[in-house]
């Protein structure tokens, strides 16, 4: 008979609510027992709009929004900062996003339909996707949206054939591979030699798609698109991006009397997750990147580009946050405790998939110490179904609220009804105000799509 290892236990971490400010959004404050977000009791909004629910913070999202555009057009004037609308997408956000400037970056045809009812100004819309279908590359010339990323040769000869169909001409530009392995989880590289997505360059793929597009009708070739992953810390990656695409972009202009107006260096900056990470700011790697970007078309004397960057996670992860409502406490001695809330990896898949970490804090015992390490776990029928894995926590029991910070990006959108639960909603807070913006979906929701 085998005897079950007890759990390799983690130091306690006594900190409290208020020593985790480091990775909450901007405006939530720990006042001794109270936290608020946006001037609105977390406790109230639990009340209001029950549990599981993910909350917003606007003025953080905004924040981010405008140190993106800032940053980058005070260090390079012709660029533009086009949001990744896949890290977090609803029509409220694309609003945001358009009041403060910036552009959109769709990932599908439900994406488009997003920006479109929101009154996204379609000119600012960046067609994304390795493999757009027909119908989706038809909605989107329709739309007018202003830019493809293209992947494919089959995509070219679509977006060609239908744009002459409709007397249009469509901008695009390719998505290159320039064989960069980002310093970041395998799941979450996108440009490395054997990537799905783009043309690499080494094999010369990346210059027959640029012979392909000169000579395709109803297309506008307009430049070059790379995207080397995600959560990214080491912003040399960025650097070695740039200047690999601009070796190549040379090369090009030498072959083929090309010469790129756009160059979209993707998104990818990290974000702490814990108050142990220490990724760059926005304002070093708007320095860092454009730095590069000067440096290579001053050595090929090349003519600067607009350049467009596309973050997610950076916008949106940290102005987020998850609460849930504690359902039962289990403790395994020796082994571990195990918090049970009324989620798990339905609204939070990031844990299971790719071992992510966070902070959480029980928001009705905020001021004290967190001095018991627990699994944060979910209601579903896996062991998998882990929300935070060994997380110091204030002692707790059913009924306390829970709060996961740092959950803005990719939980939302990565959220599944597995074992037909509804997917919570989504409220913003500001100024001493909540909206919901997504309302939390109901068993009506669930039975839509059933034919009886
Ligand atoms: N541009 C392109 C072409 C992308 O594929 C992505 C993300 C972005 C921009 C935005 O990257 P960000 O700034 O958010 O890192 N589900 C994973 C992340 C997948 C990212 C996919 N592409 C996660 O939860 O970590």
């Amino acid at each position: 008979m085998s005897i079950a290892p007890v759990r390799e236990h983690v130091l306690p971490d006594y900190m409290k609510a208020v020593d985790l400010l480091k990775v909450a959004p901007r405006t939530m404050a720990v006042d001794g027992g109270k936290v608020t977000l946006g001037g609105v009791d977390l406790l109230d909004i639990a009340k209001r709009f029950g549990t599981a629910l993910y909350v917003y913070d606007e003025d953080h999202i905004r924040h981010q929004l405008a140190s993106y555009r800032d940053e980058f057009k005070t260090c390079y004037p012709q660029s533009n900062v086009v949001y990744a609308a896949k890290a977090f997408c609803c029509v409220a956000m694309d609003k945001v996003v358009a009041e403060e400037g910036c552009y959109i970056d769709v990932a599908s045809g439900g994406e488009l339909a997003i920006a479109q009812a929101a009154g996204f100004p379609m000119e600012h819309v960046i067609a994304q996707g390795n493999n757009k279908s027909e119908l989706e590359i038809e909605q989107c010339i329709d739309a007018g949206v202003g830019c493809f990323v293209v992947d494919t040769h089959e995509e070219m000869e679509r977006i060609s054939a239908y744009a002459q169909s409709k007397g249009k001409t469509q901008r695009i530009i390719i998505r290159v591979c320039p064989g960069i392995e980002a310093d970041t989880h395998a799941y979450i590289q996108t440009a490395n030699e054997d990537s799905k997505f783009g043309f690499n360059i080494r094999n010369g793929a990346a210059e027959q798609a640029l012979s392909f597009a000169l000579t395709l009708p109803g297309v506008d070739m307009a430049g070059f698109h790379c995207h080397i992953g995600s959560q990214i810390f080491e912003l040399t990656s960025y650097v070695e991006a740039v200047n690999t695409m601009f070796a190549f972009m040379n090369d090009m202009r030498q072959a083929h009397d090309f010469v790129a107006r756009i160059f979209d260096m993707g998104g990818g900056l990290g974000i702490p997750y814990t108050i142990y990470d220490r990724p760059s700011t926005i304002a070093q790697f708007a320095s860092v990147a454009t730095g590069a970007i000067h440096a290579n078309c001053s050595e090929y004397d090349y003519p600067y580009p607009e350049i467009l960057t596309e973050p997610g996670r950076s916008i949106v992860a940290n102005a987020g946050i998850t609460l849930y409502t504690v359902g039962s406490v289990k403790t395994v001695p020796g082994i571990c405790t195990y918090v049970a809330v009324d989620g798990g990896m339905t609204d939070n898949i990031r844990t299971a998939l790719y071992g992510s970490k966070y902070e959480a804090f029980v928001v009705n015992n905020a001021d004290k110490p967190r001095d018991v390490i627990c699994d944060i776990v979910g209601k579903h029928c896996e062991s998998g179904d882990v929300v935070v894995k060994n997380s110091p926590l204030q002692a707790c029991t059913a009924g306390d609220i829970i709060c996961v910070l740092g959950t803005g990006a990719y939980c939302n959108e990565m959220a599944s009804n597995y074992n037909k639960q509804v997917r919570p909603g989504v409220v913003f807070v500001k100024d001493g105000e909540v909206r919901e913006v997504v309302r939390r979906e109901t068993y009506e929701d669930l039975l839509r799509r059933d034919v009886y």
